[in-house]
């Protein structure tokens, strides 16, 4: 008997059936009544979900159109800009502000270690960090397992004349993001993570001072030009023909997270981290992210000595039929990642746990069957 496969991974992730069914439905026209009703429902959970006051605009584009997006709109040519990289995502960043002519500074962090505001707070009051218009950070650095602290971000960045723009593409429905009371001009998520929907869709939130960059900057754009979001949003609509089955699923999916409640949501993401984190140490594996900046939606876990830890994804994979990922960059073939992001409960972890265990002993490595189940179990909130 085959189950559907477990993604366990950072994205894409389940969904929940309720969501998967509204895209089952017909397609209905975008310039109508109808839809408006799902889109305004959208935009008033995206909102609540963001924790913003502000316009969230969608864009039809995986999170790295909502990154390119960002820099394209708020930025003229040359200008100064810092990117904290923690990781992979980070150092998109780089490579999408340096397209783009801008003046890139970088605070490059150890993979596996956490921003530290401090440091950004020294760079900034340092001559080098003089006249610095954006700064850029990653929440949750998909590609360790490490979050950043974005609140203390923030405070350094308070009163500062620069945009703060956070790549909460991974984060945002899963931790919580505070995105006015933490001063973040830009907050980009995507919709395949932690929102529990398929991928193709980016949301983009806008601070009234990010609109003011917007509306000087010079660098090109036209499909993702955020003014044309913007006056199209004014009437509930959006300026080219959108996803509308996306959007659709989208209200339905914030419908259930509102409903859940954040708090609630980013309690159980905490709890199955620790249940995680739990069982891979009392199965004497070792976590890769530092544990003072581990994220509660993925797990990175180091490869032992001597086992090849992407022949256990695979067991996992074709034998168990739950999916996790591998390292990516020099991270290829030494960690694994344990994504518990969105529609994750308890029981998926420790579906995970135990495939994990069976794959581990197919490939030589000593454990005694359950151990890290058990420890994941009595971490659970269940
Ligand atoms: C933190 C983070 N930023 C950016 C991206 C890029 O998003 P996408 O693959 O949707 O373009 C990802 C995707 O894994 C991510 O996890």
């Amino acid at each position: 008997m085959r189950k559907d496969k477990l993604l366990m991974t950072p994205g894409p992730t389940m969904i929940p059936h309720k969501v998967r069914e509204t895209m089952a439905r017909q397609i209905i026209h975008h310039r109508t009544k109808e839809f408006e009703r799902y889109f305004v429902k959208m935009n008033e959970g995206l909102k609540k979900v963001f924790q913003t006051q502000n316009p969230v605009l969608t864009l039809v584009s995986s999170g790295t159109g909502g990154m390119e997006a960002a820099v394209a709109n708020a930025f003229s040519p040359g200008d100064k800009v810092l990117v904290v990289s923690t990781g992979v995502f980070g150092d998109r960043f780089v490579k999408i502000t340096t397209r783009f002519g801008l003046d890139v500074k970088v605070i490059n962090v150890p993979w596996g270690c956490g921003a530290d505001p401090e440091e950004i707070k020294k760079f900034l009051d340092s001559p080098e960090g003089d006249g610095v218009k954006g700064v850029f950070v990653t929440h949750n650095e998909t590609s360790t397992g490490v979050a950043n602290d974005i609140k203390g971000i923030g405070e350094v960045l308070k009163g500062r004349d620069c945009l703060y723009i956070v790549d909460a593409i991974s984060s945002l429905g899963g931790m919580e993001v505070k995105t006015d009371e933490w001063g973040i001009d830009m907050v980009i998520a995507g919709s395949q993570k932690a929102l529990m929907l398929p991928p193709g869709l980016a949301f983009v939130s806008v601070s009234e001072k990010a609109w003011k960059a917007i509306e000087k900057s010079k660098l090109p754009k036209f499909y993702f030009d955020f003014l044309a979001y913007r006056k199209s949003l004014n009437d509930n609509t959006t300026p080219y023909t959108t996803a509308v089955s996306l959007v659709i699923a989208a209200s339905e999916a914030l419908d259930m997270i509102l409903e859940e409640g954040l708090e609630n949501i980013f309690a159980r993401h905490r709890n199955l981290a620790e249940a995680c984190r739990a069982a891979v140490k009392a199965l004497g594996l070792e976590l890769f992210a530092d544990e003072r900046y581990a994220s509660d939606l993925i797990t990175s876990i180091k490869a032992p000595e001597g086992i090849d830890i992407d022949q256990v994804r695979k067991i996992m994979n074709l034998q168990y039929d739950i999916m996790v990922t591998g390292g990516q960059q020099h991270l290829k073939g030494k960690i694994m990642r344990i994504g518990h992001m969105g529609y994750v409960d308890g029981f998926d972890l420790l579906k995970t746990i135990t495939a994990l265990e069976l794959s581990l002993l197919k490939v030589g490595y000593k454990l005694e069957l359950g151990t890290g189940v058990t420890a994941a179990l009595k971490t659970l909130k269940m």
